[in-house]
C-alpha cells in the first residue's frame, strides 16, 4: 500500500521565485529567506519520496476567474509552468502521476468530496515556489525529483472552502493514498500563506502572533484550527491569509499525533510572513501490517523528534 510518510507547511510568495530566477539569493534580504530551507532540503534529499501531493492554489492563471473550481485534482501527465505575466518561470515540467491521481480521485469522489478532474493544467508560483524552496533550485533542463500530483483549492475568490471541510478533504487523501496498491512514500505539501493582505486600507498587514499560534496548532491541536471560521482568518490574518485553509488539508492527512521534525518562521518577504513547518508521521505500517521501520530519516532524527529545530529569521 501507499504510505503518506510526512506532511510540509510552505509559504509560496512569488517574489521568492523571482529572487531564484534572476540570482538573488545570496542578497541579505533574501539569503534570511533561503536559509530556512537549507535544513528541509536535506531533509528531503535524506527523505526521498516517490511522489508528492501538493495542495496549492492557482492565482487566476490556469482557471482565470470566470471559472474556479473548488477543489481540482490535476490528473495529467505532466503541468507546465504558467505564464504570470514575465513568461513562465525557467523552472522543469513538473510531471504527474496520473494512475495515483485517478485512484485519489475515484476514492474520494465517491467518498462524496466533489473535486474537479484537471487533465490538463499549467501551475503557477503557487506550485512552484514551494517546490524550489523543498527541492531547490532546478533550472528548466533538470528534472524535479519527483512526480507530483497537485490538489489545486479556491482561496481567491469567495467562497473557499471552510477549514472544515480542508482538513476532512484531507482524511479522505489519506484513506485514498492507503487503499493504493502500490509501495509508494508520499510527502504532502499544504502551500500559501501565512498572514498578510495585498491590497486596501490594510494592505502590507502581517500578524507574527496569529501565524505563530496557528504553527503551533497545526503541529498539537489541528481539530481547534479547523473550527476558525472565515471571518477570523480575515480579521486576524488579511484577506490573502485565508490561503493558511490549504494547510489543514495536509495536516488532516497526517496522524493525529506526528512529529515536528522543522520549523522556520520569517518576517516579511515581499507581503507576508514565510512560515515552514515539517511533521512526520511516526507510526507507518507496511505491506505485512507490522510496523514499519521509519524509512526516510537519518537526519538527527531523535534529537530532532525531542525538539523541532525553530528558527526564527
Ligand atoms: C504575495 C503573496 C502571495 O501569496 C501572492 O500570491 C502574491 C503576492 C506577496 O507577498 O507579495
Ligand atoms: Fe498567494
Amino acid at each position: 500500500m501507499a504510505t503518506i510518510i510526512a506532511g510540509i507547511g510552505s509559504s509560496h510568495v512569488p517574489a521568492i521565485g523571482a529572487a531564484l530566477d534572476n540570482g538573488k539569493t545570496e542578497e541579505p534580504y533574501w539569503k534570511r529567506v533561503f536559509s530556512g530551507f537549507e535544513k528541509s532540503q536535506e531533509w528531503m534529499r535524506a527523505t526521498k519520496p516517490d511522489v508528492a501531493i501538493i495542495v496549492y492554489n492557482d492565482h487566476a492563471s490556469a482557471f482565470s476567474v470566470e471559472m474556479i473550481p473548488t477543489f481540482a485534482l490535476g490528473c495529467a501527465a505532466e503541468f507546465p509552468p504558467a505564464d504570470e505575466g514575465w513568461g513562465p518561470r525557467p523552472v522543469p515540467v513538473v510531471k504527474g502521476h496520473p494512475a495515483l491521481a485517478s485512484h485519489i480521485a475515484q476514492s474520494v469522489i465517491l467518498d462524496e468530496f466533489d473535486l474537479t478532474i484537471c487533465n490538463k493544467m499549467e501551475v503557477d508560483h503557487g506550485m512552484t515556489v514551494p517546490m524550489n524552496l523543498l527541492f531547490g533550485k532546478i533550472d528548466k533542463n533538470g528534472h524535479w525529483p519527483c512526480p507530483v500530483v497537485p490538489l489545486a483549492v479556491n482561496v481567491v475568490m469567495y467562497p473557499p472552502p471552510t477549514g472544515h471541510r480542508c482538513y476532512m478533504l484531507g482524511k479522505a487523501i489519506r484513506k485514498a493514498v492507503e487503499s493504493y496498491p502500490d509501495n509508494l512514500r508520499v510527502v504532502i505539501f499544504g502551500t500559501g500563506g501565512l498572514s498578510h493582505q495585498i491590497s486596501g486600507p490594510r494592505a502590507g498587514l502581517i500578524n507574527s502572533k496569529w501565524d505563530k499560534n496557528f504553527l503551533d496548532n497545526l503541529s498539537k491541536n489541528p481539530k481547534k484550527l479547523a473550527q476558525i471560521p472565515h471571518i477570523d482568518y480575515m480579521r486576524e490574518a488579511g484577506a490573502e491569509g485565508i490561503e493558511m485553509v490549504m494547510w489543514l488539508i495536509m495536516r488532516g492527512a497526517l496522524d493525529d499525533k506526528v512529529d515536528e521534525v522543522y520549523r522556520f518562521y520569517t518576517v516579511p518577504a515581499s507581503n507576508t510572513a514565510v512560515g515552514h513547518i515539517i511533521l512526520e508521521n511516526h507510526r507507518r505500517r507496511g505491506k505485512s501490517g507490522g510496523k514499519a521501520k521509519h524509512t526516510a530519516i537519518k537526519y538527527k532524527r531523535a534529537a530532532a523528534r525531542a525538539k523541532p529545530t525553530i528558527i526564527q529569521g
